[in-house]
């Protein structure tokens, strides 16, 4: 089955969700829908509010996530379709690019407007296309926000997350760099990357966490128990591949699950994340205008408990 195949899925109220090439009923365009509808609001840090279902401006890159991509023009469409239709949290990365990916949400969307919020992460080093190598060296953290800062055209990042925890060097010292960033007004709020309950705890003996982005999908669960642990401590988890990356989903388990109407299985699959927790926060990366609007428009489906119960037993 590819990607797009539609899915039958129950809807509340007999509602029904479509959303494809060709039928898109609750589309951004649809005049009956408020465009951010469904999409609820989540405070990051406590004090910044943002929709839930965020973007990730990975994907605006070239190649292997290296360089300009073939169409910048189609890039910054992306980027300001999706504020738009009420994205208000863009997940974007020194690495991207590298540097082209937060280039392209400045040239988008700067001066950007008061409710966007722009998650940017620094740490991990590009020696090449598709290669990723950690560096969590103070000095060449506090560097790079100092970087990200000039490329966004900010005075402050409102969330700045290691994108890994570099091996070499003790987090301490790595997270003792963003506190000092922090202390100096150049950072709002910081997040991990790819860390469990116990790094997420000594990392808060250095400074307080806002956030953790961690892989995570309706097949890939192998970071519930940091999820519990965001839930408990009120942290916003953001799901990085959250349909799934570059391989997809099993949409197999995803179209079993499916009843009567019609969603695709990635809207499906977002649909499932926000009913999944309170402080999920999925940020779906595209380089599509039509996959973006696909995309959003998953936080209006909405599925009964029996529905839901259904969809995660065939899922897992
Ligand atoms: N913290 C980390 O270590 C880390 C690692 C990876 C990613 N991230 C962040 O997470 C974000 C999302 O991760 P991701 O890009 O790896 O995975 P993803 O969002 O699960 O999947 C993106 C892929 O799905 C395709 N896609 C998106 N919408 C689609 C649709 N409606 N129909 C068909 N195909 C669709 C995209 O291709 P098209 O362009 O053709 O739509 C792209 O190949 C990234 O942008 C980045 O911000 C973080």
């Amino acid at each position: 089955m590819t990607r797009r195949k539609f899915l039958g899925t129950t809807l509340t109220g007999g509602a029904t969700l479509i959303a494809g090439e060709s039928n898109m009923i609750f589309a951004a365009s649809s005049p009956a829908v408020t465009e951010a509808d469904g999409n609820s609001l989540f405070r990051l840090g406590g004090d910044l509010p943002v929709n839930r279902l965020g973007f990730g401006a990975m994907r605006l890159t070239g190649e292997g996530i290296w360089g300009w991509p073939a169409d910048r023009g189609n890039a910054l469409k992306v980027l300001r379709r999706a504020f738009q239709l009420g994205v208000n949290l863009i997940d974007t990365a020194d690495a991207y690019g590298p540097e082209t990916s937060e280039l392209l949400i400045a040239e988008a969307l700067h001066p950007y407007p008061k409710d966007l919020v722009i998650a940017t992460k620094g740490g991990l080093t590009r020696p090449g296309p598709g290669q990723w190598m950690p560096n969590g060296r103070p000095e060449y953290l506090t560097q790079c926000v100092e970087k990200s800062l000039k490329r966004l055209r900010l005075e402050r990042i409102d969330l700045y997350q290691l994108h890994r925890i570099d091996p070499k060097v003790p987090m301490e010292e790595s997270l003792g760099a963003l506190k000092k960033m922090q202390e100096a007004g150049k950072i709002r709020h910081v997040g991990l990357s790819e860390v469990s309950p116990e790094e997420i705890e000594r990392a808060r003996k250095v400074l307080p966490i806002a956030s953790v982005q961690n892989q995570y999908n309706i097949d890939n669960r192998r970071w519930e128990k940091t999820l519990t642990y965001c839930e408990k401590e009120g942290l916003g988890f953001m799901p990085w591949s959250p349909i799934g990356g570059n391989r997809g989903l099993k949409d197999n388990a995803l179209e079993a699950a499916a009843g009567g109407h019609r969603a695709s299985v990635i809207q499906l699959a977002l649909a499932w994340l926000l009913h999944r927790s309170p402080v999920m926060l999925p940020i779906p990366g595209t380089s599509s205008v039509a996959h973006l609007e696909e995309n959003v428009a998953a936080a209006k489906l909405k599925l009964t408990a029996e529905d839901w119960k259904r969809v995660d037993a065939l899922a897992r």
